[in-house]
């Protein structure tokens, strides 16, 4: 495994969208493993190829503070959305800068995990968000593309 540079604000490869993956392989499932080492570094609940520089449709994502149970979504399509949420978000991409954002409150998507395996995952609240904001990553939508007006923040980088 290896920890992959997370690209950033100004890199115009955030505005791109992903392909879809027609083999989960083992090159896809270094990625994977590298994603996560990179995620995990970084503090972060989620992670889309393309910040990593790779304009495929795979996804990880852990919000479990203790113990690491990741999600890999790999060719996601959203099936169904519920409700609505309003929620502070980041994104490694963007890493000094906060808002608020509408999100849907339920998500439902169908994927492939890591060993190329259909699944249905429905989920709400932190899970759903996680989901959302990583699927505009695919479509090469970022979160500061949806801010609530007036409640962005900036926060000075941790320094590493
Ligand atoms: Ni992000």
């Amino acid at each position: 495994m290896a920890i992959r540079k997370i690209r950033e604000e100004g890199d115009e490869i955030l505005s791109k969208k992903s392909r879809e993956v027609e083999k989960v392989d083992e090159r896809i499932q270094e990625l994977i493993d590298d994603m996560l080492e990179t995620m995990y570094k970084a503090n972060g609940v989620g992670l889309a190829a393309v910040q990593v520089g790779v304009l495929k449709q795979v996804i990880v994502i852990d919000i479990e503070e203790e113990e690491h149970d990741p999600v890999i979504l790999i060719n996601p399509k959203i099936i169904k959305e519920k409700g609505k949420q309003e929620v502070e978000e980041g994104c490694l991409s963007f890493p000094n800068k906060f808002a608020k954002v509408i999100r849907p409150a339920e998500i439902t998507v169908e994927a492939l995990d890591r060993n190329g395996e259909p699944f249905k995952i429905k989920a709400k609240e932190l899970m759903a968000q996680a989901i959302s904001h990583e699927i505009d990553h695919l479509n090469g939508i970022v979160f500061v593309d949806k801010i609530i007006p007036g409640t962005l923040e900036y926060v000075k980088p941790e320094s590493k």
